[in-house]
């Protein structure tokens, strides 16, 4: 029976569940607009630059892409001013995060992973067979001492999510020090930067590179989905030892990210106009946010990222179901055994005024 052909693993597997996609739920409910805060998207839009480099990059997709990705590899170098063997690009952060599992486990390996936090560590790891020691947050922060007090000799990789998705609060320069002191060298510690760029906001908020400097275990996780708007494009890169990302680029397939998503990279990290405007817009959409929930007295988490987690004191499922229906889709906290909480991406004025409304409403008929 073919039922008995695939991967073990795949019986006790639980995909991630991406938010609803914005034409479904129009025909679903019959709206003309939505909102979707619900994928910390940028609702800005794309980089104008990146646009233009993908309308360039349209004449040559006959071609296959630069398969080491050089050009864009060299641009990211002289950012940090690293060597360009210390990178991995890929179709995004997703797929990354697929090939470090697939350069670190066999079967009956060990993970250590904070919850909540993003599912994707869970899902490639999980497939492969690992075990997964998850860790809860201790008000509202990282766990160190739990983090540490799960790891054994079978632990391969630990991670750190940081702005985390989706609280979005910081992992501090004292706890990252109390991480890397407790734990032994070879064990590597993911470091998910995604949102790197709103988290250098808060002052507290340590550089990753610093750690990679000092600890060769390190592996830096960052993308341009979020800062850059181009998360259709799917590409995003790790920074890590030359050693680390050599194994990565073996198991990498061939020809990602695709030419196009390269290009669009390029020219993306070089527009700090819509980069400001990103953070700018954030900022606001958080402050509009964070004033009208203590105005509620609703909990939330302090944000460095461009979203927010709230408790809204009642079932997330008929909060996202209610808000569905007046067109703004939200991400539900149940996914991540938060009942009562949802997270909310930021969007424009407009966009953060309309949800704020909706959610009056939805929270006033309960
Ligand atoms: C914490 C975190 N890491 C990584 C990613 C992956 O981003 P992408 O695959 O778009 O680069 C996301 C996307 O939502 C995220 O929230």
């Amino acid at each position: 029976m073919i039922s008995e052909r695939f991967r073990k693993e795949l019986k006790a597997f639980r995909p991630y569940v991406p938010g609803k996609p914005v034409e479904e739920v129009m025909r679903e409910y019959g709206l003309t607009e939505i909102d979707k805060l619900a994928s910390n998207e940028n609702q800005l839009g794309p980089s104008p630059l990146a646009v233009e480099a993908v309308k360039r990059a349209a004449a040559e997709i006959y071609l296959y892409p630069e398969a080491s990705a050089i050009d864009l590899k060299k641009d990211l170098a002289a950012q940090y001013g690293i060597g360009v063997e210390s990178l991995v690009v890929g179709s995004g952060g997703e797929e990354l995060l697929l090939i470090i599992a697939q350069t670190f486990i066999n079967e009956g390996d060990e993970v250590v992973v904070p919850s909540p936090s993003f599912g994707i560590y869970n899902t490639t790891t999980s497939l492969l067979g690992a075990v997964i020691r998850t860790v809860p947050l201790k008000e509202k922060e990282y766990d160190i001492p739990g983090l540490l007090a799960a790891v054994n000799e079978k632990t391969k990789l630990v991670y750190v999510c940081s702005p985390n998705n989706p609280t979005g609060h910081i992992a501090t320069r004292e706890q990252l020090d109390a991480l890397y002191a407790g734990l032994p060298e070879d064990v590597a510690v993911v470091l998910d930067e995604a949102y790197f760029e709103f988290g250098k906001e808060n002052p507290a908020y340590p550089d990753g590179l610093e750690y990679l400097a000092k600890h060769p275990n390190t592996l830096l996780l960052r993308t341009f989905s979020k800062i850059d708007g181009i998360a259709g494009l799917r590409i995003g890169y790790v920074i890590t030892s030359k050693e680390i990302a050599g194994e990565m680029n073996k198991v990498k397939q061939t020809f990602t990210p695709n030419r196009v998503a390269q290009e669009a990279a390029r020219a993306a990290m070089k527009d700090t106009d819509h980069r400001a405007a990103t953070i700018a817009m954030n900022r606001s959409s958080l402050t509009a946010m964070e004033t009208t929930f203590q105005e509620w007295g609703l909990e939330f988490f302090k944000s460095y990222a461009n979203f927010i987690f709230v408790d809204v004191k009642t079932h997330s499922a008929r909060v996202f179901e209610e808000l569905l229906k007046k067109g703004t889709i939200v991400r539900p906290g149940h996914f991540w055994g938060w009942d009562n909480w949802i997270r909310i991406s930021t969007g424009t004025e407009e966009q953060t005024g309309r949800l704020l409304k909706r959610l009056k409403e939805v929270l006033e008929e309960k």
